[in-house]
């Protein structure tokens, strides 16, 4: 574990901790507000992430911003982390070695970060961080405590892209985030 962020970015500058990195153009460190209050983990960069080294800027992404707008969040005073900083072919799933592997950096960007409220967007995330048992369908839309960490589980923004009633739901989620941190007088 690195107590500051100069030494943890450089210890990810040249990962080949696992195979992903093989094909990646960029490693998708994370961004936003490294004093957030509330952190948003998704799964892994796609395409557009690749492309740029920054998370969350493609179709899926795009949804998410404009939640954001809508409910009041603002995407500079948050920060955004996925559980794998390669992009794994085709988009597929994070393997069991690829995030284990990615996951330490996630935790200790967690360890410096420090935030009172983590978004899990999307099943990867949420069996990652919080274990294998939960399940996004009946875990979304409530909070579970750990360590201190409030956490919300809620739907990957590209699940919204296929299923408009999970958009609501998504709304729904970040609502009860933005009332929690309202009523906490959070940063966000
Ligand atoms: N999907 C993710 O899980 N993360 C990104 O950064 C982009 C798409």
């Amino acid at each position: 574990m690195f107590n500051n962020w100069k030494e943890l970015e450089e210890s990810i500058l040249n990962c080949k901790k696992c195979k992903l990195c093989m094909n990646r153009r960029n490693i998708v460190f994370g961004e936003g507000n490294k004093n957030a209050d509330i952190m948003f983990i998704g799964e892994g960069p796609g395409a557009d992430e690749d492309a740029k080294g920054l998370p969350f800027v493609g179709k899926a992404g795009q949804l998410m911003n404009k939640a954001f707008e809508g409910i009041g969040i603002s995407r500079e005073k948050v920060y955004i982390a996925n559980v794998v900083k390669c992009r794994p072919p085709s988009n597929r799933i994070p393997q069991v070695d690829e995030a284990s592997s990615c996951l330490d950096y996630l935790r200790n960007q967690v360890i410096l970060i420090k935030p009172k409220i983590i978004v899990l967007l999307g099943s990867t995330a949420l069996k990652n961080i919080l274990g294998k048992e939960f399940a996004i369908t009946s875990a979304r839309g409530k909070w579970i405590e750990r360590k201190n960490i409030l956490y919300m589980p809620t739907w990957h923004p590209a699940a919204l892209l296929r299923d408009e009633a999970k958009k609501i739901e998504f709304w729904k989620d970040l609502k009860l985030v933005k009332e929690k941190a309202d009523f906490d007088s959070l940063n966000f």
